[in-house]
């Protein structure tokens, strides 16, 4: 259970742990805020944490461990050849996903370096349900390019359907066959599409992206880095895995793929990464390029203590009571948005709680940056820190951006209800003075950066007017 009925007949999710280490936040005033928001270049990404009133930027690397997770750091062998931290972490992959080989690497971007480097040549084409920033970025650099195939429901911010992240398998049917093998050497499979506001693919989804791949011969590859609410949300929205438990659920996800990477910073709440197969010529291949670039196989990139971590947070994450905690708390986020009109990405989907900045922002052009300008006012009127889910988010290369999104990130097990109700009703207070959000224009066009790092400058003075709006109304 993660959910409770009160007396009063409203339903909250609440926290299915108690806490006994806690980290201390502060509020700085306002017009701190704003010259906070100076420094950091307007950029969210930029702030200093110390400046942080309630950090939702992301939850990578930020999710608060178990009891069990902290203890483990104790076990863990420093060995630099054959740790036995190593073989245990390699034996709960074969337990979880059913896979004989692991490499461990940095974090999430340095699999998909790996990855890229072993399988991508120039002028290959990688079919994927929706990109994702940094394994975009690492197929281009290997000269490679991503082909979308998601499904029009995913491509909207609005309506209810429960799987948005799905493929549209017809259309990737038409294209193998249109295109010569040897240029497609794998189909990536996104499970908790990041960009389209962590929005889920369906089992039966993948599982037909599996049996199209194996009919061409091509090896399919499955980022589950988000996998932890992609599980959630296939144990609840699909009648057919109701049933199932998440360990069958996440086993049947993983026996229909061939590869599989994730970030540790998310799932399995540490700080590291993992890649792993049974075909053993993928895997020396994918080695050499460990050794190369991350470290020696048997620790890559990881530091064995965080390794022990991640190897307790697998099991953590087996948990229903576990990985409901931040689909819960996105999901109420959600619901008291809509109810007073603030327009958010819907069904509510995993990692955080998405604002649909085009359409809060709808008195800003394209071009204004309005998911940036959002987030930043989101800081000035609250403290707290979201993220801009549009062009800033994207490669250097790429002008335009699909959606300007603001991602209210929900790390998981970090912040309580009261946290996210003093979020919602800040964010509301500046729906209703969403006017007074003005523009934003690069500082310098040629040194910004996009992946989450741009320097920008207001036009004129609204966060000024903004900030002493919000101090007229006494809520500071
Ligand atoms: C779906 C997905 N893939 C890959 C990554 C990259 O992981 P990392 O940030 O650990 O490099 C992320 C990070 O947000 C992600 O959400």
């Amino acid at each position: 259970m993660s959910k409770v009925r009160l007396y009063s007949g409203e339903i909250i999710p609440i926290e299915m742990h108690r806490v006994s280490t806690v980290h201390p936040i502060r509020l700085i005033p306002v017009e701190d805020r704003v010259a906070a928001l100076d420094e950091a270049g307007n950029c969210s990404y930029n702030l200093k944490s110390e400046d942080v009133f309630i950090d939702m930027v992301t939850d990578s690397g930020f999710n608060a461990m178990s009891d069990a997770q902290a203890g483990a750091f104790h076990l863990a062998d420093f060995a630099y050849a054959g740790s036995t931290t190593y073989y245990k972490m390699a034996a709960k992959i074969k337990e979880i996903l059913g896979k004989e080989y692991f490499l461990p690497v940095h974090q999430g971007r340095a699999c998909e370096q790996m990855l890229a480097r072993s399988f991508v040549r120039k002028g290959d084409l990688i079919p994927t349900n929706f990109h994702f920033c940094t394994f975009l970025a690492q197929t281009r650099l290997q000269g490679g390019e991503l082909v979308e195939f998601l499904q029009d429901k995913g491509l909207t911010t609005g309506g209810e359907d429960g799987f948005k992240g799905d493929y549209d398998i017809e259309k990737l049917e038409r294209f193998l066959s249109e295109t010569p093998k040897e240029r497609i050497p794998l189909i990536r499979i996104e499970a908790g599409t990041n960009l389209i506001g962590g929005q889920p693919i369906s089992m039966d989804n993948i599982l037909a992206v599996s049996a199209v791949a194996k009919k061409h011969g091509i090896r399919t590859l499955l980022d589950m880095s988000l996998v932890m609410d992609n599980l959630h949300f296939i144990k609840t929205r699909d009648e057919k895995r109701r049933d199932m438990s998440v360990r069958e659920i996440i086993r049947e996800m993983a026996d229909a793929v061939d590869i599989i990477y994730f970030s540790g910073r998310k799932l399995g709440f540490a700080r590291g990464g993992g890649i792993c197969m049974n075909d053993h010529d993928d895997y020396i291949t994918v080695r050499n390029n460990v050794s190369c670039f991350e470290g020696f196989p048997t620790f890559g990139g990881m530091s064995s203590a965080e390794m022990e971590a991640m190897c307790v947070g697998f099991d953590d994450t087996m948990d229903e009571d576990v990985i409901s905690q931040g689909p819960d708390f996105i999901e109420y986020m959600v619901d008291e948005f809509k109810k007073h009109g603030v327009p958010v990405v819907t069904p509510a989907g995993g990692l955080g709680c998405h604002l649909d900045a085009d359409r809060f922002c709808d008195h800003l052009g394209k071009k204004d940056f309005r998911g940036a300008a959002l987030a930043a006012a989101i800081y000035i009127v609250s403290g707290a820190r979201g993220m801009e889910r549009g062009l800033s988010s994207e490669p250097p290369e790429d002008s335009i951006a699909p959606f300007e999104l603001v991602r209210l990130a929900v790390p998981r097990r970090v912040y309580t209800l009261s946290h996210i109700r003093y979020v919602v009703d800040r964010v509301c207070w500046l729906y209703d003075h969403r006017e007074m959000i003005g523009a934003m224009r690069w500082e310098d066009e040629s040194v910004s950066a996009h992946m989450f790092i741009d320097f920008l400058r207001p036009v004129g003075d609204w966060r000024e007017r903004l900030a002493e709006e919000y101090k007229k109304a006494g809520l500071e």
